[in-house]
């Protein structure tokens, strides 16, 4: 399983050295990721735990204030980032062809990226669901070699479940996991969307899930501790 931890725009300084030391101490058999906000990319000092980054210039360096290229990150040690986080598609207008371009530079960089893709409230009552993301990932994916197109992580996270407390039931994120199974057939799939200690045992359950994006989960050390140690258990 790999496991994300989203921080968002969350923790000072100080706040984030502590965490470090609290997260240092989960061991896990699982892959872990930590997604920190930019400025603390660089005081990362885990080394069993990956870093990831949150985001990613479309630009690929130069004459660009408040960007962070790809080469810059890559320079860092960063092995994941995120693209097309639906709080990045709503509050900062990323684009699918942003995340186009925003893809095709980490590839470059051999920078793995994890492409966020999910559906509204509305669109899931209008059973849009699967036509929606799998169009979408088609036409993201659409320039890509088949080589490249087998790199990209999909972290299936429907939008109203993000924050929110609620998640789908497994069927329907199996039944979603499967339709982008189908179009992506080596490709690691993870969910996310208000994971939390208590239903990932249920989430367990999928047959699908390869891996688990965390956002409010991944800010919670000691309650994370416990949701590494259900998944060791739950597989041994
Ligand atoms: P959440 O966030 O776990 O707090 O719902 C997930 C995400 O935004 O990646």
């Amino acid at each position: 399983m790999l496991i994300v931890l989203n921080n968002k725009s969350n923790l000072t300084k100080e706040e984030y050295v502590l965490y470090l030391e609290k997260i240092k101490a989960i061991v896990s058999k699982h892959e872990l990721v930590v997604c920190p906000s930019m400025p603390y990319l660089s005081i990362f000092n885990i080394s069993n735990i990956k870093l990831g980054s949150q985001d990613v210039s479309e630009k690929e360096g130069g004459a660009y204030t408040g960007e962070t290229s790809a080469l810059q990150l890559k320079s860092l040690n960063i092995s994941y980032c995120l693209v097309g986080h639906s709080e990045r598609r709503a509050y900062f207008n990323e684009t699918p062809d942003i995340i186009k371009i925003k893809i095709k530079n980490l590839l470059k960089q051999n920078i793995i990226p994890i492409l966020c893709v999910g559906e509204t409230k509305e669109e899931k009552q209008k059973g849009k669901t699967k036509e929606l993301l799998t169009s979408q990932i088609n036409y993201i994916l659409s320039t890509l070699s088949e080589e490249e197109k087998e790199k990209i992580i999909i972290a299936y996270e429907p939008i109203w479940s993000i924050g929110t407390g609620i998640i789908p039931t497994i069927d329907d994120i199996d039944d979603v996991l499967n339709s982008i199974r189908e179009i992506l057939p080596k490709n690691k799939l993870l969910y996310g969307g208000s994971i939390n200690e208590e239903n990932v045992a249920s989430l367990q359950e999928s047959k699908m899930i390869n891996g688990y994006l965390l956002g409010g989960l991944s800010l919670k050390p000691e309650k994370l501790k416990i949701f590494t140690q259900i998944l060791e258990n739950k597989q041994n």
